[in-house]
């Protein structure tokens, strides 16, 4: 087969013109092959080339080719060099006899053919080369009948499994997150492999796992990965917390739902409405209190009180042994926790517009993200029960909507600062300017105040009174 017509990137004639004129024999590997084959849409931004020889020379010719000055970043211990050009990666590397492993600590010491170099790769269909040679430029290598494996959907390794996942355990994730992400089978050696080096997974670092499950969260079905991951234990490794939601305990007539399936079902349904990553992560560990906060009440059945705050609270945790990032987007993943049974109440009760002020006061500009968590958090068998809670959170939505509109909650700033009450009251910075703000706050909340300045003044100048302040007029 000649895939000549896919090598339209003008990048590809540059370096069969260098190893032509070096005599380098080069292919191009790996993802970019198999998208190709794959038709994928996916705007894969690193392309792998590979050649008999050395891959950092390559690299250093290519550049020299190229119009402007371009630097080679080099990972000298892995015989690999990096160009960035015209935002994309091009990583070059000679073909060797041991692994492709990308963050090995082991240096690459033997060099091979290109037939060696696509044993060592992870799966028959990442193994695939098209050659940029003179003599064969554009056919396709496929010593290990990837192109079947690709139309069969089925993930396979070039070696028997036990060697391949030995040489880099991380390719246990690889497998279930291809499986995950292009919907393949993983083929049934490969799988019992997986199931019986799953704790080998324990010498990967944490960020390369977690790198890895990402990419299964955004998948289009996250939960064929996530049950993958349950079911050969991988998961079990580094994520107890999650393994820890499986399960149903049932007294007499009352069961509780299993809340691992339960959470797969949230993610699946939220994937299908975001591509924000952290929301995805909010779906994931909504309900992750929920095993310590088990309690069975006689006569009532089983219940998950304060599941939402104790989950709030696991997440800086969680997310530190995951080596996901301290910033900002994990306190939006802990807000999210936290309030989302709040739309819920008040989908059930008789919404009072000072509750869903307060709601918008909490949620501020993640409101909308919020909403979206918790109609994913629909999730029974019963659709008139579906219908219900869906027409439940569209009056939620229109509320939120109303009021904001009204009261500019969302973004909330009080109408008066902390330095105008203390000119206001002639007062120094202190516990006063505290009770009077908050007492402030919680009117304007309570619609009992409104949200502008002299209404504000004249409750405020109430409220000192009652704390024996005089104001300057
Ligand atoms: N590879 C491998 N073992 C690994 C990682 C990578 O054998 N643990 C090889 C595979 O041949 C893979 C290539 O290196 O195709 C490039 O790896 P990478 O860029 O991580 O993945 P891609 O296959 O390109 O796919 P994607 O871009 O979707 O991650």
């Amino acid at each position: 087969m000649n895939l000549n017509k896919h090598l339209t990137n003008p990048i590809f004639k540059i370096i069969a013109e260098v190893a032509e004129s070096s005599k380098l024999e080069t292919y191009v590997v790996g993802g970019f092959v198999r998208d190709i084959l794959l038709k994928r849409k996916k705007n894969k931004t690193d392309i792998d080339f590979v050649c008999v020889g050395s891959g950092i020379d390559l690299a250093k010719q290519v550049s020299k080719k190229l119009e402007k000055k371009i630097d080679v970043k080099y990972f000298n211990n892995f015989g690999t060099a990096m160009i960035h050009y015209n935002k994309e990666d091009y990583e070059f590397v000679g073909a060797r006899k041991e692994s492709y492993r990308s963050n090995s600590r082991k240096p690459i010491v033997e060099n091979g053919t290109i037939q060696d170099d696509q044993n060592r790769r992870d799966f028959t269909i990442n193994a695939m080369a098209i050659s940029l040679n003179s003599s064969n430029y554009g056919k396709l290598i496929d010593p290990f009948a990837g192109i079947s494996d690709l139309e069969t959907k089925t993930i396979k390794t070039p070696l028997s499994p036990d060697i391949t996942y030995s040489d880099d355990p991380l390719r246990m994730m690889r497998a279930i997150r291809f499986s995950s992400e292009l919907n393949f089978e993983i083929e049934n050696e490969s799988y019992s492999s997986i199931c019986k080096n799953a704790e080998r997974l324990s010498i990967i670092s944490q960020e390369r796992i977690t790198e890895e499950l990402n990419k299964i969260l955004l998948s289009e079905k996250p939960s064929i990965g996530l049950k993958l991951l349950f079911n050969t234990k991988l998961l079990h490794q580094f994520f107890p917390e999650m393994v820890e939601l499986q399960g149903v305990e049932e007294r007499g007539k009352f069961a509780h739902k299993d809340n691992f399936y339960h959470t797969l079902e949230v993610i699946d349904n939220i994937r299908k409405n975001t591509d924000n990553i952290w929301l995805i992560w909010s779906a994931l560990l909504h309900d992750i209190a929920k095993p310590q906060c088990k309690r069975f009440e006689e006569g009532h059945g089983w219940t998950f009180h304060g599941h939402e705050f104790l989950g709030g609270k696991m997440v800086p945790r969680i997310f530190k042994t995951l080596k996901l990032p301290l910033n900002e987007k994990m306190k939006y993943v802990k807000k999210l926790v936290t309030l989302h049974l709040r739309p819920i109440v008040l989908s059930q009760d008789i919404v009072t517009d000072s509750a869903i002020r307060r709601l918008l006061f909490d949620a501020g500009d993640d409101i909308d993200d919020l909403m979206t968590l918790c109609e994913a958090d629909i999730t029974s068998k019963n659709p008139k029960k579906v219908a219900r809670y869906i027409k439940n959170f569209k009056l939620v939505r229109k509320k939120l909507k109303e009021i904001e509109e009204k009261d500019h909650i969302r973004n909330w700033k009080p109408p008066i600062s902390g330095e105008e009450i203390m000119e206001i009251f002639n007062i120094e910075a202190g516990r006063e300017v505290g009770i009077l703000k908050n007492s402030l706050k919680d009117a304007i909340l309570d619609g009992k105040v409104k949200n502008e300045k002299e209404a504000s003044i004249e409750f405020m100048k109430l409220k000192a009174k009652e704390i024996n302040l005089k104001s300057n007029d």
